[in-house]
């Protein structure tokens, strides 16, 4: 059975059982708090916890997916991959363990046909239930069901989060995939017992504290391997060896003249290559650019240990930009956008391989000075330190600084360096719980808390009467204050728009008679405040006082003329260059606006002069900006342009240019092209590989910048 009708069964079974089938989401998840999609209820996260209110009771999935925490095993067992499909179902409150149970041995023993005999299942020791309902009602033989405690069968998202106890499936491969040990048993982490199917009985949240709460509701999550169920069902020895996988080993196989099969170290290479090249194309393609930090870091590390296994099949020169295309003829069928994006991913691909192999160059050189000095110094060994140098700062591998010091009969420490490794990652893991985590300031947490939610009414109005709720004085709460305080205000009602979406914040004034208080930035620290930070000038204030909020209208006129420039600039560039252009980043003041897209090369200067032609077109026509509010879902299916790991609530705010552009947003937009006036571009750069950066100017500024020039 082809890898393709076993995803497609899997959907159609739960779709007949009352599921509604959902298509994969992205890599990157909408969730900020969480760094990659693992599992496939990451998508879900908000509906376990209650966070969201949702009318889905019964979901089916197959989610792409990405792990590193077993990316050290790639390759080397017959299961292990950093980039997969999770075949899933859920239940929202709905169903319960009983149905879930009985689906999936459903699925697996009468759907699939696997056989009985094979299959073993464990339960969480504590859950009898799960166990009656195994022997009772399924009629597996007591002696195939095994108990076993926490570390096996209670799942969690993460440290905090949705958890809950789970029973597996298990496949037995047989004798001959143990590992020999006496205790080697369903649990073993050999390639002998495949944990196939694991069903999560989704029951708790643990708290900061580390307590277990019960949710709202009792949920089911499931998960399985698609690639292990391809093994099982197209008798593979392992899943390197599935049509998932298979025709990148076997081109990478050709392009290097060795063979699969004969040689271990060049095997390993193989699969590590295989497995690493579907999680290169899937970050590109979810909008995720080689860099150093989160996870542009996860795909630059990705790549370098792709590209370092080459050296194994005798490729010195970049070749993995080859293997996208064949990923993409794999995965066409569930993707059919993929083939879209296939320049943009070579492109990428290629020039971080250029890069890598250019520090590799250089760092060799300074390995060759460490190696003199070492012997010159008459050393015998190579620190941990060293090495993890050459391998964090160069890309060196461990193993080729092995090699290099056996060859001038110089030991390593590899203790060292593993330590030096595991410091690292626990410094990387850090980093990525910091990803999205709130370093709101408490004294806003506990605002937040006691004070109603700021109404913004900035859309529409640039002056208001408010009423002062709190006042701020470095970090304290105070009750009044005076002429060159510099304090935050928090008002019950404000024009000001905080900064978000990459549009500045509003400045203007607070005033009531006697009292003139200049704002000077707006800030929006927690959903429900806004914070004008400010200065008084003259007079004092005091909590309760009634005042009169007005913005800085010039200033703010001059923002929105660039803020909807930016929209019109990301229409004309997806038209002139492609539909692969995204935007990484944006930043729009009043006196300019800057884009970051991805783009694989500098724009020409006729590509330049095309977007701005085709911009001050636009503003020609003085076409009507629409905003409205809907949901995410019809925003979706209307082709909105949205940002890759934003995370938006179910109704958006859409900001619609005639047909030329459409975009989720919450900025403040001109009511009609024509008031922008003039569009220049002014600069052009890279910023990263494969990101271009592009600035300009709108109204006065476009103007003044012309008489200049
Ligand atoms: N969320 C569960 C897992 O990832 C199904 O194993």
């Amino acid at each position: 059975m082809k890898g393709n009708e076993i995803r497609k069964r899997f959907l159609e079974f739960f779709k007949d059982r009352g599921h509604t089938i959902q298509p994969s989401r992205s890599l990157i998840p909408e969730d900020p708090t969480v760094l990659l999609t693992i599992a496939g209820m990451i998508p879900f996260k908000p509906i376990f916890t209650g966070e969201i209110k949702s009318d889905l009771k019964r979901v089916v999935t197959s989610q792409r997916c990405l792990r590193t925490n077993d990316i050290e095993n790639v390759g080397k067992t017959a299961r292990h991959h950093t980039f997969f499909e999770m075949l899933g179902n859920f239940s929202f409150g709905d169903y319960g363990k009983k149905e879930t149970i009985r689906w999936a041995w459903e699925f697996l023993i009468k759907e699939l046909k696997i056989p009985k005999e094979r299959l073993w299942v464990s339960v969480y020791e504590e859950d009898e239930e799960a166990f009656d309902i195994w022997h009772k009602e399924e009629k597996v033989r007591r002696d195939r069901i095994v108990r076993l405690g926490s570390e096996h069968n209670f799942w969690a998202i993460g440290p905090t989060g949705p958890c809950g106890s789970c029973s597996e499936v298990i496949y037995d491969r047989g004798k001959k995939y143990s590992c020999g040990r006496p205790t080697c048993g369903v649990g073993c982490d050999c390639d002998r017992f495949l944990e196939v199917w694991n069903l999560v009985f989704m029951e708790y949240n643990r708290d900061q504290e580390g307590r277990l709460r019960p949710l709202p509701r009792k949920n089911i999550d499931t998960g399985m391997g698609l690639e292990r169920l391809a093994m099982i069902l197209q008798e593979k020895e392992n899943t390197f060896d599935t049509d998932f996988l298979k025709p990148i080993i076997d081109y990478t196989a050709s392009l290097s003249g060795v063979g699969y099969g004969p040689d271990r170290i060049k095997d390993l290479a193989l699969r590590i290559i295989a497995d690493h090249m579907r999680a290169i194309v899937f970050l590109i393609y979810d909008g995720v650019l080689p860099s150093n930090v989160g996870r542009g870091y996860v795909l630059r590390r990705i790549i370098r240990r792709a590209l370092s296994q080459g050296r194994n099949l005798g490729l010195a020169k970049p070749y993995l930009h080859k293997l996208v295309s064949i990923v993409i003829d794999i995965m066409k069928e569930p993707y059919p956008e993929l083939s879209k994006d296939k320049e943009h991913m070579e492109r990428i691909v290629l020039g971080e391989e250029k890069r890598f192999l250019e520090t590799l160059e250089q760092g060799m050189k300074v390995f060759d000075d460490l190696l003199i000095h070492l012997l010159r110094e008459k050393r015998k060994e190579i620190s941990g330190e060293k090495a993890f140098e050459l391998y964090d700062t160069y890309g060196i591998p461990i193993d080729l600084t092995q090699e290099v010091a056996a060859e001038h009969n110089l030991t390593l420490d590899k203790r060292g360096f593993d330590m030096a490794m595991e410091e690292q990652k626990k410094r990387g893991r850090m980093a990525w719980q910091e990803i999205g985590q709130s370093r709101v300031k408490t004294i806003y947490n506990r605002l937040a808390k006691e004070l109603k939610a700021t109404r913004f009414k900035g859309y529409d109005r640039t002056t208001l009467k408010a009423e002062i709720l709190a006042i701020i004085k470095t970090d304290k709460r105070v009750k009044k204050a005076k002429a060159k305080d510099e304090i935050d205000i928090i008002l019950d009602i404000t024009p000001f728009y905080p900064e978000a979406g990459g549009q500045t914040g509003d400045s203007g004034t607070i005033t009531k008679r006697g009292t003139r208080i200049e704002v000077l930035d707006t800030q929006r620290p927690l959903p429900e405040i806004i914070v004008h930070r400010a200065k008084i000038i003259k007079g004092s204030i005091r909590k309760g006082d009634k005042v009169e909020a007005g913005i800085n209208i010039g200033k703010r006129l001059a923002t929105t003329r660039n803020h909807t420039a930016t929209h019109l600039l990301q229409g004309a560039l997806k038209r002139v260059l492609g539909r692969h252009v995204r935007q990484t980043g944006s930043f729009v003041s009043s006196d300019r606006l800057r884009f970051d897209l991805t783009h694989f090369a500098p724009l020409t200067d006729e590509q330049l002069s095309r977007v701005e032609e085709m911009v001050n077109e636009k503003i020609r026509k003085n076409v009507k900006v629409e905003v409205s509010m809907m949901d995410l879902k019809e925003a979706k299916k209307r082709g909105a342009i949205f940002l890759v790991g934003e995370k938006y609530g179910k109704r958006v705010r859409t900001v619609k240019i005639g047909d030329f552009s459409l975009e989720l947003c919450g900025g403040t937009q001109v009511e009609a092209t024509g008031e922008i006036g003039l569009f220049k571009l002014v600069s052009e750069s890279g910023i990263a590989a494969g990101v271009r950066r592009i600035e300009a100017l709108t109204g006065k500024g476009a103007c003044r910048f012309m008489k200049e020039i």
